[in-house]
């Protein structure tokens, strides 16, 4: 009994992978109807063609097949790989357009510098006599903190072809992150972001990117007049040169050797002007929540080559005055006793420390990271 159960057993499995066989005939057979056709109803031309690729292949290398029905670029930029790389723009500019006519045309000039103010309606005269000092070879820019904007255009011609920006109570930092991405404003050379409060009789903007070329300083500043008042013993104008990128100042023997900020590669950060290429890392070190800048004017030598004392400097030919306008304090809030005004002073300085430690932290970081991973103690490549 227990072999004829076995035949029994075997007789179905036959017939199960018989009818399977079958079934999977007729599928095919319906799903590719094409398989029907005999080997003389083909075209001779076509025949040919596939004797000639088989006997090709022999030579040439094996290519993966290609999926004509999809794109993907891995270096398009990130989240355009499903274009087709001709079509990408990937950088823009702050160049107007008129609505009519041929777009190729749109364009009479393409100013290659760039000038932003952060502006409240009150400095309206003292940036009327700024934005005079720089030629039409300049884009404008206003970034308005206090929301006026319209009034501008009654008093000023320029200002119909400037480009406001207007976002209540931020500051300077705030709008250029936000606005002054390098992918943007890629056709300018130079970038000007300026404050609201300086005094521009002795300087005219053409002359000082004259200077700023000769000397190859990636980012700058005007020098400011002595008599007026200053931070920063550096940033003071000196007569008798064009541009100085050096203090010899006694008193700050401590950061001269090697020349450091404040005694060198240093800029403050009310007039500083970049370089496209500094300006592209610039962008990447300002923090999205540190909006008043302090301490970037110490980092700013990060961005340039080395040595950075020689990319950073002073334009002494072009030099400013610093008005000390303490206009963005009255934008403050009264809070827990404090004037608004002390409430904005005391963030600045909190912001400076907070800055100092994200970037001391994140070169510990980086170089450690280097130690873990460099080869002199991994076992990788012994
Ligand atoms: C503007 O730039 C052009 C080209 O560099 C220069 O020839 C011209 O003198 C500049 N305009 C002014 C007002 O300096
Ligand atoms: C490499 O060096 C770092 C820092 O000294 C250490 O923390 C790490 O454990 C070392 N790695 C190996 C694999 O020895």
């Amino acid at each position: 009994p227990v072999s004829s159960r076995r035949t029994e057993d075997h007789g179905m499995k036959l017939l199960a992978t018989t009818l399977f066989a079958v079934a999977f005939g007729i599928l095919l057979g319906l799903s590719f109807p094409s398989l029907w056709i005999t080997k003389t109803s083909l075209p001779k031309t076509l025949l040919h063609s596939i004797a000639v690729s088989h006997r090709g292949s022999e030579f040439a290398t094996p290519h993966k097949s290609i999926d004509i029905s999809k794109i993907w670029v891995p270096s398009n930029p990130r989240g355009a790989e499903r274009l087709p790389p001709g079509i990408v723009a990937s950088e823009s500019d702050l160049y107007l357009r008129r609505l009519w006519g041929d777009p190729q045309e749109d364009l009479k000039k393409q100013p290659r510098y760039l000038a932003t103010f952060t502006v409240g309606y009150n400095q309206r005269y003292n940036i009327d006599a700024c934005v005079k000092k720089f030629s039409e070879n300049f884009t404008i820019v206003l970034f308005h903190y206090d929301g006026r904007t319209s009034e501008w255009n009654d008093e000023f011609d320029w200002s119909k072809k400037a480009i406001h920006i207007s976002v209540l109570t931020q500051t300077k930092w705030w709008y250029a992150k936000r606005f002054l991405h390098p992918d943007i404003v890629v056709r300018y050379d130079y970038i000007f972001i300026w404050d609201e409060d300086l005094g521009v009789d002795n300087f005219d903007a053409e002359e000082y990117i004259h200077m700023v070329k000769k000397h190859g300083l990636e980012i700058s500043q005007p020098g400011l007049d002595p008599e007026k008042g200053f931070t920063w013993q550096i940033t003071k104008r000196r007569e008798e040169s064009e541009v100085h990128k050096m203090e010899s100042d006694e008193k700050l023997e401590w950061c001269s050797h090697p020349p450091r900020p404040p005694c060198a590669a240093f800029v403050e950060i009310m007039a500083p002007v970049f370089s496209k290429d500094a300006w592209r890392c610039v962008w990447h070190m300002i923090q999205n929540d540190l909006v008043h800048g302090w301490g970037l004017d110490f980092a700013l030598r990060r961005c340039v080559e080395e040595p950075a004392h020689e990319k950073i400097g002073i334009v002494d030919s072009q030099w400013i005055v610093h008005q000390f306008i303490p206009s963005l304090g009255s934008q403050g809030k009264a809070d827990n006793g404090k004037t608004p005004w002390q409430g904005v002073r005391d963030r600045c300085h909190v912001e400076w420390k907070m800055f100092e430690s994200r970037v001391e932290n994140a070169e510990k970081d980086y170089l450690k990271a280097l130690q873990v991973g460099s080869p002199s103690n991994s076992t990788t490549f012994q």
